[in-house]
């Protein structure tokens, strides 16, 4: 028995998976809701022998796949992909994505941008109007980090983002590290008012290596509701 949420993302991740074909490359995205569709994946490779190769976008994500049975290969092994499927953080009217939240963001973004398309699997709290309530992932390199925030908080200064408190995100007293042996600056903006513009400047500052919001790249996004709806934008 399922709550309402994990019913919302599962029902997504079961809806989302239907569009993966025998063959196919795919990428696997991290989080509560894409372990779902990992889980779903590796029925479907076990019970009906469905043959994909999964190209993970994290270490957690690399284990469960291997553990339900999916294909693992790196990306440079699969080279380009016919489907990722991931989760979000936020998902705006023109399906623009804040992600990240659970600190995957680098792989994902490189994973989603090799791939033909990108499905985003999400329950319906994370529809927002504007981008920016969700605190935005920034990952930047340990070398000098505190120098590296101070120029985005001063970058911030002149976008169009309502306020501006930066934090480094910690794993209890010390910093978090990314699979890339990174930290992630989380910007706490309220609003972005022009995500494409805040993107670009972002990974200017030296010491950015990538952030959060992910434009013009997730193509279809399959919503999952409590009571087992499931609506899909594209
Ligand atoms: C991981 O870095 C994130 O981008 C996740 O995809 C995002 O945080 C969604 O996670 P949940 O599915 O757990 O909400």
């Amino acid at each position: 028995n399922l709550s309402p949420i994990d019913t919302a993302k599962f029902v997504a991740a079961r809806r989302a998976v239907e569009y993966v074909e025998d063959g196919m490359k795919v990428g696997l995205g991290t989080g509560s809701t894409a372990a779902w569709m990992v889980r779903c994946l590796g029925e479907l490779v076990r019970e009906e022998g469905l043959r994909i190769v999964g190209v993970p976008t994290s270490s957690r994500t690399a284990e469960l796949a291997r553990r339900v049975g999916i294909k693992v290969v790196s990306l440079d092994e699969a080279k380009w992909l016919d489907l990722t499927i991931d989760g979000a953080d936020e998902v705006d009217p023109a399906l623009n994505l804040i992600k990240g939240g659970g600190g995957a963001l680098l792989q994902e973004k490189i994973v989603a941008t090799a791939s033909d398309r990108m499905i985003v699997i999400a329950d319906a709290s994370k529809h927002v109007e504007t981008l920016g309530a969700f605190p935005l992932p920034v990952e930047v390199i340990p070398f000098g980090w505190q120098t590296t925030k101070a120029l985005v908080e001063e970058t911030l200064s002149g976008l169009d983002v309502l306020g501006h408190s930066t934090t480094l995100r910690l794993n209890g007293e010390a910093p978090y590290v990314t699979d890339e042996g990174n930290f992630i600056l989380d910007l706490h903006l309220k609003r972005i008012g022009n995500a494409r513009q805040t993107s670009l400047v972002l990974n200017q500052i030296p010491g950015v290596v990538e952030n959060g919001l992910f434009i013009d790249i997730c193509d279809i996004v399959v919503t999952g509701h409590g009571d087992g709806r499931v609506v899909i934008n594209d």
